[in-house]
Formats: C-alpha cells, structure tokens, sequence
C-alpha cells in the first residue's frame, strides 16, 4: 500500500525512528490512522487467537485533564525517560502525552499466554508505519498503571472487559528529533561461529 511520496523502505524506517516528544497542532487524519492500524493488525499474532483492540482519542483537551490527574500518581518512575528528567514530570505545565492530538491504545481482552505479545509487536507495527509516513510517535509507558485502575480506565474510553497494555502517542513531528545513541547488538553465542 502506497501511503505517501515520501515512503520509506522498511529498513530506513527502523532506523529513521526515534521517539518523539514535541508535536505540531496539525491534526492526523482518519484515513492515516486507518492505515496504521491495518498494519498493526498485520502483525504476527498467536494462534490467529483473540486480536488486539485500539481505542483511539483525539482530544488534547481530555489528554490534558488526564494527564495532570495522572502526573502526581508518578512518583516512582525511573529517574529519566531520555532527555525528560524526573523534575520536568513533576512541572505543573508537564503534558505526560507530550501535547501530541492523538494517543492510541492497543488493548486486549484474553488472558491467553502471548496476548500482551500480540500487543506489542502490533505496536511497533504502527509504529514503524507511521515513521514511514513521517509521523512521530512515543510509547507511553508510563500511562499504563492508571490506565488500568477502575477510576481511570473509563476515563480512557476502555471499555470494562478490555486491558490497556500499550499506550502510543502519535502527530507530526515539531522539528529534528535527537537521536538517542543506542548500543550495538550483544551477541553471547553464535553456533557454529562466524569467526571460524
Ligand atoms: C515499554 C516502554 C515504555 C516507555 N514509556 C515512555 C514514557 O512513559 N515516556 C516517554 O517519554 N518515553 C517512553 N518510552 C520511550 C523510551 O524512552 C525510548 O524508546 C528510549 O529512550 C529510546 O529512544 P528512542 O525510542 O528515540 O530510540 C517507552 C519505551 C518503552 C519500550
């Protein structure tokens, strides 16, 4: 499927992609978010069993609201996600969504072993789309915990018999993003050895 002049091939995609944290206002329409998520429903998925399901909000109002009901819950997150140290959460202005129009959430229903797999691999499915497409996207992992509580979920439009496993926020990119320095595959065996 041919979503744009400026596709990518797979592999320029996997190392265009870098998770982004400051978006344009301009909206992503209905019809790129069809197609993102026709991709992640193309992903491997175990024994064809139950699929993922999407919530899709577009309402930065509401992820505003949520996101600052949220921020205070945050007090054990890991020092730093990238260049977002703890302080910045803690900031009143901080938008845990990043201000971005959209978040989409891959969620499941089975308690069946994988589902939670199934998930993720839908997720970079997407994401790896939308880079291709030139759009930016973060995983929000830390959204998760209070997407599950009984307050909350509602909140996020999961329905009750649904479990959000991964939040993704998803606009145009505003500007360069930095590439984070990643470190080189570690190989701890290889049989028989290339070396050889
Ligand atoms: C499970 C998971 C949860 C994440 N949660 C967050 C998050 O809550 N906020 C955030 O800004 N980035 C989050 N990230 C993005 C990582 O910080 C990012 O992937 C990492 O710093 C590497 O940078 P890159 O994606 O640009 O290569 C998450 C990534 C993963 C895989």
């Amino acid at each position: 499927m041919q979503t744009s002049e400026t596709e990518m091939d797979i592999f320029q995609a996997i190392l265009a992609r870098r998770s982004v944290r400051s978006y344009t206002r301009q909206r992503v329409t209905h019809k790129a978010i069809m197609a993102l998520l026709t991709g992640a429903a193309r992903a491997p998925a175990v024994l064809h069993e139950e699929p993922c399901a999407f919530v899709i909000i577009q309402d930065r109002e509401l992820l505003q609201n949520l996101s600052d009901h949220i921020r205070p819950l945050l007090s054990s997150l890991p020092e730093t996600y990238d260049e977002v140290n703890i302080e910045a959460w803690h900031h009143p202005d901080f938008n845990l969504f990043f201000d971005a129009g959209t978040l989409i959430i891959i969620c499941t229903r089975s308690t069946a072993s994988f589902a939670e797999a199934n998930c993720w691999l839908a997720a970079e499915n997407l994401i790896l789309a939308a880079c291709g497409m030139n759009l930016g996207t973060c995983i929000i992992g830390a959204a998760l915990p209070a997407m599950k509580t009984l307050e909350l979920k509602p909140r996020f439009g999961i329905p009750d018999q649904f479990e959000a496993v991964v939040p993704i926020v998803l606009g145009w990119p505003r500007g360069e993003t930095r590439r984070v320095p990643r470190k080189a595959p570690v190989i701890v065996n290889m049989i028989p050895s290339l070396l050889d």
